[in-house]
């Protein structure tokens, strides 16, 4: 028989979503508990996702910096070489510093773990199945389970040569031609590690575009930018299909011919993960596209039940998850818990990075919303010629009545960083011309947001 156990709350996933909402409902007192069934704690974004692929970013720019960057600084370099296994080994460690910083957290907010699979048995009742055989009884349960990899018709995951980014984020030989299906976020950033690395990338995007969701102008910048680093892309391009022929892979397109490479990197999307929930035991439902369906306050069909993350509607990224576990739990508790989707952030961490926050000029086009639009470019700051970093440029779109700013796309060195303060600034509500009154450190980035922020009114003073 197995044990029995009572909860005030009980989290299924300890990704960042649900880790982040377990231990805030034990900061608000809830006796909580967190079911996981992989041992490390974090999930896919500390494990396989967010954490190994910007240790590897990193590594992988001071390689292609020392290689290829510092001498125009004046720092020769010779000999510069590739230890692959090392730099592995180093972002392992990376990954290891983090899933075990999640069990201190769980230690230190008391929140009680379960090693093993969860599944919703009845209304308050979920079982744990695996090395903690456990019968909960609760009064709410939390569904944080993400999302898995979307599979591509045609396409058959061989965990070797034919993967997913889990196998992206470790192959023992730099590939020489990698192709990558999809120019989402992880295709142009896992393809960028190993472009910097020495692969031949080929980029497979089906649409006419990258990033698609992304501000069209910063999207068609960013295409510029890696093209010039190198990444070849065929845009416009449907796979029908991905065979492994010995050591080499064969890629089918539509309307042309296939493609030869060593490796295939599979970043078309990725999709909820609802199996073998017991869903059906309590009566969650889901939407059209297999999402489960949840109101303002992440609550289910069924009473007591809710859900957050990747598995709900929304952008799959882990901040969002996180803020969304957060509000619910504290909704839970207090009464009280709210997400702005009109001030979630989205970067992607290639070189340079892309950042984006709030509604893009296509979206307001499309809305018939009236705007204004300020722009500056890297080129024409002080502290990006001394870092030799003049790609890029800052675009702030702003109503055209209130000026209240409704948008900002950042395509350059550190956007990932520079637009917190917008996504501060349209938290607050804020105006183009509250950021062009507000100093900004020189010399430094942030004054490319304060003159694009100017420029909405015409009067940026750098150019
Ligand atoms: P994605 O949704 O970002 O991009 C998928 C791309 O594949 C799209 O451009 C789409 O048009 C294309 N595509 C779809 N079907 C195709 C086909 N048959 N042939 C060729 N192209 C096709 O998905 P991705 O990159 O797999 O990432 C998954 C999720 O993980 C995303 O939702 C993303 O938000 C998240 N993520 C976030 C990161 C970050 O915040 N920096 C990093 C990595 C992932």
């Amino acid at each position: 028989m197995a044990k029995k156990q009572k909860h005030d709350l009980v989290v299924i996933g300890a990704g960042p979503g649900g880790y982040v909402a377990a231990i805030r409902a034990a900061q608000l007192g809830l006796n909580t508990a967190c079911i996981e069934k992989e041992k490390a704690l974090g999930g896919t974004c500390v494990r396989i996702g967010c954490i190994p692929s910007k240790a590897l970013l990193e590594a992988s720019e001071r390689f292609w910096e020392a290689k290829h960057h510092l001498g125009s600084f004046g720092v020769e370099v010779d000999g510069v070489r590739l230890d692959l296994a090392k730099m592995l080994k180093k972002k392992d460690t990376v990954v290891r510093a983090n899933t075990q910083g999640v069990d201190y957290l769980f230690k230190k907010n008391k929140v009680t773990r379960y090693l093993g699979t969860g599944r919703i048995t009845g209304p308050g009742k979920v079982h744990v199945e695996g090395q903690d055989e456990v019968e909960l009884e609760v009064e709410h349960i939390l569904i944080a389970t993400g999302s898995s990899v979307a599979p591509l018709r045609g396409v058959e995951l061989d965990g070797d040569r034919i993967g997913s980014s889990t196998e992206a984020l470790s192959y023992s030989q730099v590939p020489e031609h990698l192709v990558v299906i999809g120019a989402g976020y992880i295709g142009l950033e896992m393809g960028s590690v190993w472009s910097r690395l020495g692969s031949k990338v080929t980029v497979l995007e089906y649409l006419d575009r990258i990033l698609p969701g992304m501000d069209s102008e910063i999207a068609g910048e960013a295409l510029k930018v890696l093209k010039k680093q190198g990444l070849a892309f065929r845009l416009g391009t449907k796979v029908t299909g991905a065979q492994v022929n010995g050591k080499k892979c064969r890629v089918d397109v539509e309307g042309g011919d296939p493609v030869e490479c060593d490796r295939v990197l599979v970043a078309i999307g990725r999709i909820p993960y609802t199996e073998g929930l017991g869903l059906e035991s309590v009566g969650v439902e889901l939407d059209s596209r297999g999402r489960v369906a949840v109101d303002e306050h992440f609550r289910t069909t069924a009473r007591g039940v809710y859900a957050i993350g990747d598995v709900i509607a929304g952008p799959m990224l882990a901040h969002k998850a996180e803020d969304e576990g957060v509000a619910c739990v504290e909704h839970i508790a207090t009464g009280y818990g709210h997400v702005n989707y009109d001030a979630i952030p989205g970067v992607v961490y290639t070189h340079p990075e892309i950042a984006s926050v709030g509604k893009t000029e296509d979206e307001l086009k499309e809305a018939g919303i009236p705007y204004k639009k300020g722009m500056f470019p890297y080129s024409a700051n002080g502290r990006a010629r001394a870092l030799g970093e003049t790609d890029g440029r800052v675009k702030i779109l702003a109503d055209e009545k209130t000026d209240r700013i409704l948008g900002v796309h950042i395509i350059g060195a550190r956007a990932g960083d520079l637009i917190a303060e917008m996504v501060a600034a349209i938290e607050f509500s804020a105006t183009s011309e509250d950021v062009a009154r507000t100093s900004h450190a020189h010399p430094t980035l942030s004054e490319i947001v304060r003159e694009a922020a100017l420029a909405v009114d015409g009067r940026a003073l750098h150019i």
